[in-house]
């Protein structure tokens, strides 16, 4: 699959690499491309700026933060890339008053911002609730653990879940959660995720589903 990454921080250089590494022919967009360019002659991805870089796209993976996200994407060409995937794993984020916060309200979410803002493109909300490490490597942990995807459309569903478990998520561990509303309840669970994380010392870690 050609996957166009926007962004590049650790999150969009980390699962550009994982992508690769099982195959996906895998750009990175970003506005300063000259800023990686050791990074790209390390990995082979090449990275382009942001002007034409979903030209050839299959999917576009959003990995910018969840306030500049449209921003971000349209200046990769979303609007013009008619009905692209687009995995969106950012979060809303703001740290901007010292202890993080979310800039969205509980009835609003990046994921469903972006799927309005572009209402051809497919967007399907997953991959944001685990670190960076473990979102193309979900076997780095000592069993299988959860992974949601919300969205609109069923057939970019299915071609984000067969990313996901071509990296090793379990089928059985990936929670459908139904439309994209449901992208409200996973992005809020980030502050839970952030308490998680300082109570643990860690981020490598992810919550599983257990069933009776
Ligand atoms: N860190 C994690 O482990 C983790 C885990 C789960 C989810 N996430 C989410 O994943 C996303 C990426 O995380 P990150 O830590 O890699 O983020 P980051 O370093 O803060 O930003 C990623 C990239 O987004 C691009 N960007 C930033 N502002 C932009 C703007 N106004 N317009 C266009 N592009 C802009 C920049 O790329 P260029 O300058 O190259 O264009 C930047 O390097 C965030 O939404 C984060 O909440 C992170």
């Amino acid at each position: 699959m050609d996957i166009t990454v926007v962004g590049s921080g650790i999150v969009g250089r980390t699962v550009a690499q994982g992508f690769t590494s099982h195959g996906h022919r895998v750009t990175l967009s970003s506005r300063s491309p000259e800023g990686h360019s050791e990074w790209s002659a390390e990995t082979g991805i090449t990275v382009h700026l942001p002007h034409g870089a979903l030209r050839d796209a299959d999917v576009v993976i959003n990995a910018t933060p969840g306030q500049a996200s449209i921003e971000a994407l349209t200046g990769a060409g979303l609007g013009e890339a008619g009905s692209i995937v687009v995995l969106d794993l950012s979060n809303p984020l703001d740290f901007s008053t010292g202890a993080p916060r979310l800039s969205t309200g509980v009835d609003e979410s990046v994921g469903e911002a972006i799927q309005a803002a572009f209402p051809v493109a497919r967007v399907v909300k997953t991959l944001n609730t685990v670190n960076a490490g473990i979102m193309t490597n979900p076997g780095s942990l000592s069993e299988p653990t959860a992974q949601f995807v919300c969205g609109n459309d069923e057939a970019a569903k299915e071609t984000v879940v067969g990313l996901l478990t071509g990296v090793g998520w379990e089928a059985d561990q990936i929670i459908d959660l139904g439309d994209l509303t449901a992208a409200r309840q996973i992005e809020r669970y980030l502050m839970l995720w952030l308490r998680l994380m300082g109570v643990l010392g860690t981020a490598e870690f992810n919550i599983r589903l257990v069933r009776s």
